[in-house]
C-alpha cells in the first residue's frame, strides 16, 4: 500500500532499523524492487530522481509505482534530490507521498527558505519532506577539521536547520558520496559526527551514497567485458553503524546499476544470438532483486511489514 514517508520512518526510528530507498527508472528495476520487498516482507521507498523523470516521464513512473504499491507491503513514492520546485510540484500533483528538497548547493539561508517553502506546499497534501544539509561527497583523511566542517553536516547547524524548516527527515553528509568512486583507499564514514548530530536533532536521518559498489556485480560485469577500475563503495559494517547511529533511510542506486549491467552483459555473452530484451533483461532483474533483498536484511527492514 502507498503510505507517507513520515509514518514509515517513524516506525523505523522506533524499531531502530532503516528502510532502503531504491532509485527506479524503468519497469525492470521497479519490479525487482517490489518483488524483493514482498519476498522480504519489508517496507520500501521507491524513488525517482529528476533525471529518472526526464528519462521516463512522471506520468509513466508514478502510474507504474502506484501499481507496484498494490503489493502487501508499505511503499513510499519519493522524489529523490528535487532541486527545482517544478519537479517538487509535479511530484505532489502525481501522488508522491514524500519529496526531497535538495537545496544543499545553495547558501545556508537560501537552503532554509526554499525548504520552508516546500514544507508549506507538501504539508497541505500530507506529503513528507526530506531536506539536505552539508555536501554529500568523500572527504580525505588529510583534510583539516575546518575544511571537514565546511563539507560535512555540522551538528549545531543541523539543529537550527531542522527547527527553522520543520522538515520531516534530514539527509546528512558524513563522508558518503554518490556513484561508484566513493573512496580512494578504504571506506570511512564519520560515525562520531553522526552521533553528535543525533544528539542535537530527533528526526529520522537519511544516508545518501550508501551503495557498497557490490564486488560480486563488479566482478561479473568485468568478466563479461566491462572495464570498471578503481571503484570503491561503503562497507556493510559502516552502513550498519550508521543505522545504529540514527539513520532510518538508506539510498541505493549504484548497486542496482551495477547489477543491471552485470546481468545484461552475462546473459548476452552466454546467448550471443539473443535479441529479445525480455530475455536479456531477465538476469538483470534477478541480480537487482538479489541486491535489494540483501540490503533489506542488512538494514533490518525485512519482516517489518506489520511493525
Ligand atoms: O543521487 C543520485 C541518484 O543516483 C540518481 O542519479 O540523477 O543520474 O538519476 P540520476
Ligand atoms: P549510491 O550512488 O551510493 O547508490 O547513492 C544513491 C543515492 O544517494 C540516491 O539519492
Ligand atoms: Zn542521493
Amino acid at each position: 500500500m502507498l503510505v507517507s514517508g513520515k509514518s514509515v520512518l517513524q516506525k523505523a526510528q522506533e524499531g531502530r532499523y532503516a528502510v532502503g530507498a531504491f532509485n527506479v527508472n524503468n519497469l525492470e528495476i521497479l519490479r525487482a524492487v517490489i518483488e524483493a520487498a514482498v519476498e522480504k516482507k519489508s517496507p520500501v521507498f521507491i524513488q525517482t530522481s529528476e533525471g529518472a523523470i526526464d528519462y521516463a516521464g512522471i506520468e509513466y513512473l508514478s502510474r507504474m509505482i502506484k501499481v507496484a504499491a498494490k503489493a502487501p507491503v508499505s511503499v513510499v513514492m519519493h522524489l529523490d534530490h528535487g532541486k527545482k520546485l517544478k519537479y517538487v510540484r509535479q511530484a505532489i500533483r502525481h501522488g508522491y507521498t514524500s519529496v526531497m528538497m535538495d537545496a544543499s548547493h545553495l547558501s545556508y539561508e537560501d537552503n532554509i527558505s526554499i525548504t520552508q517553502k516546500v514544507v508549506a506546499l507538501a504539508s497541505k497534501k500530507w506529503v513528507s519532506v526530506e531536506a539536505e544539509l552539508g555536501m554529500i561527497k568523500g572527504v580525505e583523511d588529510k583534510v583539516s577539521v575546518d575544511e571537514k566542517d565546511a563539507i560535512l553536516t555540522h551538528p549545531d547547524q543541523a539543529a537550527d536547520f531542522v527547527a527553522r524548516t520543520g522538515c520531516d527527515s534530514l539527509a546528512v553528509a558524513i563522508g558518503t558520496s554518490h556513484g561508484a568512486f566513493k573512496f580512494k583507499q578504504s571506506p570511512k564514514l564519520d560515525i562520531d559526527r553522526l552521533g553528535q548530530i543525533r544528539s542535537k536533532v530527533s528526526l529520522p536521518l537519511v544516508l545518501h551514497g550508501a551503495s557498497a559498489v557490490s564486488p560480486k556485480m563488479v566482478e561479473i560485469a568485468c568478466r563479461y567485458g566491462a572495464v570498471l577500475p578503481d571503484m570503491m563503495g561503503n562497507s556493510d559494517e559502516e552502513v550498519v553503524a550508521a543505522v545504529r547511529g540514527g539513520v532510518c533511510k538508506v539510498n541505493i542506486d549504484t548497486d542496482l546499476r551495477l547489477a543491471f549491467c552485470a546481468g545484461v552483459r552475462e546473459y548476452l555473452a552466454q546467448h550471443p544470438s539473443e535479441i529479445d530484451p525480455r530475455k536479456f533483461m531477465s538476469l538483470a532483474k534477478t541480480y537487482m532483486k538479489e541486491i535489494v533483498m540483501g540490503k533489506m536484511d542488512l538494514l533490518g527492514s525485512a519482516n517489518k511489514i506489520n511493525n
